[in-house]
């Protein structure tokens, strides 16, 4: 690839905005607050993070049944983030800093309070009712038209007496899904990504693009048998008919033209795909380049912790993608359970932030990863997730992942002087980012370093990805090379020391979490419990 993009040389930070710094003290996250914190995000110099762009999830006005997934004004800021000022200032001076604004556009529903589905309850004759998905009912209308579930439980349904028809919605019921064969609620679409790019967004992340168009013939799924990982009935079904549709790559094309009418945007667009997470179908959303720029893989989010796992998934995508297209990692967002808890312990986390910001791809790094943020534990009368609330305690919902930032070991780690919207972690005054901040030993200060060596070096940053076959298991070795440049990557997976072979030559430490930079070696190395290595040819 000859002409680069920002973002695929860059590194890309989620902030879940109502978690990340509240400037007010109504205890919720806010723009201003975000506008404070620019400078921990990159300040231009090694002592900040240094991450090239933001996404913000959704930042809209919202009734927040799903926290800003079920939008009723796409072209507004929601109050209780701030003003449409605030997000001028935001995206000024975040250009100021060099790192760029991507915005979570939500497509494939809008809330029930939107202006468009109030008019299009109206009457079956209302000028929006085919914006949405309507069908009379089965059994003269007492059954829904097929058997279609809603990811957060219960039918896909909801019976809407006054106009005697059902409408469809993916999610909650509050979130009903557009219809994306009507090409006048596609224009309108246009109109709305055009207004945030003329504004000076840099791209957006596109909620559940997988699931905009759905079968014209509405077509029962195929429902699976009960097994003890697909409990809910919603996971037995077999998602052919109500989401991964191939028609649905055409409209990513006509997304993807008119992102480009605008130099250096990009759309990165979440296709779900359920555990083990094979990532085909998202490679299927770049469309040899005539689609989105990029699509999430989120295979590594079921990886278990061995190196086979990860090795298998990078293998795959690379296969999949080829060198022309580009590829991205990441492990963790605000729907999953964060990484560290995930992985266990701090020596792992930093074997996995190494390998997410060495491998060839723009890594997403969810916010509180880079000082080893957990689980938060969200006592039952506490929890927000419509999905928690729903299926605990079979399910404990997503509240865990989005606790607030811990910025210090002030009260309610420095996120806010008011009572945060969900409890801040106990750990709160260990894990923090003052405390890390002037410890060059930290997992901040580790991300810091990998961060701006992969900003350094080409061959991390651009460079072509191929993996060094080892003979022993538990060990990960890929080599990163530009025209230049050669560099290894070298992880151990387990707490146990194993010997790796490395490509012929001399090497000289680039970063390492066991042994100091620039010492030499050669040909074959003891690789320490837990222990990443970056090395460089010389
Ligand atoms: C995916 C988003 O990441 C999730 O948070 C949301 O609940 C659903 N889409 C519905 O919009």
């Amino acid at each position: 690839m000859s002409d680069r993009e920002w973002w695929q040389d860059g590194v890309v930070y989620q902030i879940y905005p109502r978690s990340f710094a509240d400037s007010n003290g109504d205890g919720v996250g806010d723009l201003r607050g975000i506008i404070e914190r620019l400078d921990y995000l990159n300040d231009g110099t090694e002592q900040s993070l240094g991450v090239d762009a933001i996404w913000l999830s959704p930042i809209n006005p919202s009734p927040m049944f799903d926290f800003g997934y079920d939008v009723s004004d796409y072209r507004s800021i929601a109050a209780e983030f701030g003003t449409v000022e605030d997000f001028e200032e935001l995206v000024t001076e975040a250009h100021r800093r060099g790192i760029r604004i991507l915005l979570d556009l939500v497509m494939n529903h809008c809330s029930s309070e939107h202006p468009w589905f109030r008019e299009a309850l109206t009457s079956r004759e209302a000028e929006k009712r085919d914006w949405f998905i309507w069908h009379d009912g089965n059994e003269g209308g007492t059954e829904p038209p097929n058997n279609w579930l809603a990811a957060f439980g219960g039918r896909a349904w909801e019976w809407h007496e006054p106009t005697r028809q059902y409408y469809l919605h993916s999610f909650l019921k509050e979130q009903p899904d557009f219809d994306w064969r009507n090409p006048a609620l596609k224009q309108a679409m246009w109109s709305i990504v055009r207004h945030w790019l003329d504004r000076g967004v840099d791209g957006f992340r596109l909620d559940v693009v997988n699931w905009f168009l759905k079968d014209d013939e509405l077509r029962d799924n195929p429902v699976g048998p009960l097994s003890l990982d697909r409990l809910r009935p919603y996971d037995r079904q077999h998602h052919v008919y109500d989401r991964n549709r191939p028609e649905t790559i055409g409209v990513m094309k006509e997304l993807r033209r008119v992102v480009d009418e605008h130099p250096h945007r990009m759309a990165v667009g979440e296709v779900f795909v359920p555990a083990p997470g094979d990532p085909e179908l998202p490679a299927q959303y770049y469309a040899d380049g005539e689609g989105l720029h990029l699509s999430f893989n989120f295979a590594f989010l079921y990886c278990n912790w061995d190196a086979g796992s990860f090795a298998r998934v990078i293998d795959r995508w690379e296969e999949l993608l080829g060198p022309d297209l580009w590829p991205n990692y990441t492990l963790s967002n605000h729907d999953q359970p964060r990484a560290r808890s995930r992985y266990g312990t701090e020596e792992r986390a930093r074997v996995a932030a190494a390998m997410l910001l060495t491998l060839r791809g723009t890594p997403f790094l969810y916010y509180g990863e880079e000082i080893g943020m957990t689980n938060g534990r969200i006592p039952r009368w506490r929890m927000q997730d419509p999905l928690g609330k729903r299926y605990w305690p079979l399910h404990p919902g997503r509240d865990p992942a989005r606790t607030p930032m811990q910025w210090s070991a002030e009260q309610h780690a420095g996120f806010t002087r008011g009572r945060p919207w969900l409890p801040v972690n106990g750990d709160y005054d260990a894990v923090n980012v003052e405390r890390q901040d002037g410890d060059p030993k930290s997992l901040l200060a580790w991300h810091r370093r990998l961060i701006h060596l992969r900003k350094r070096e080409p061959a991390l940053h651009r460079g072509g990805c191929r993996r060094v076959p080892q003979t022993v298991a538990d060990v990960l070795v890929y080599e990163r090379s530009s025209e230049r440049d050669r560099i290894v990557v070298a992880l151990d997976f387990v707490s146990e020391p194993r010997r790796v072979k490395l490509p012929e030559g001399e090497y000289r430490v680039l970063a390492g979490t066991h042994r100091a930079a620039d010492a030499i070696e050669i040909g074959s190395l003891e690789l320490a419990a837990d222990e990443a290595l970056i090395l460089k040819r010389s």
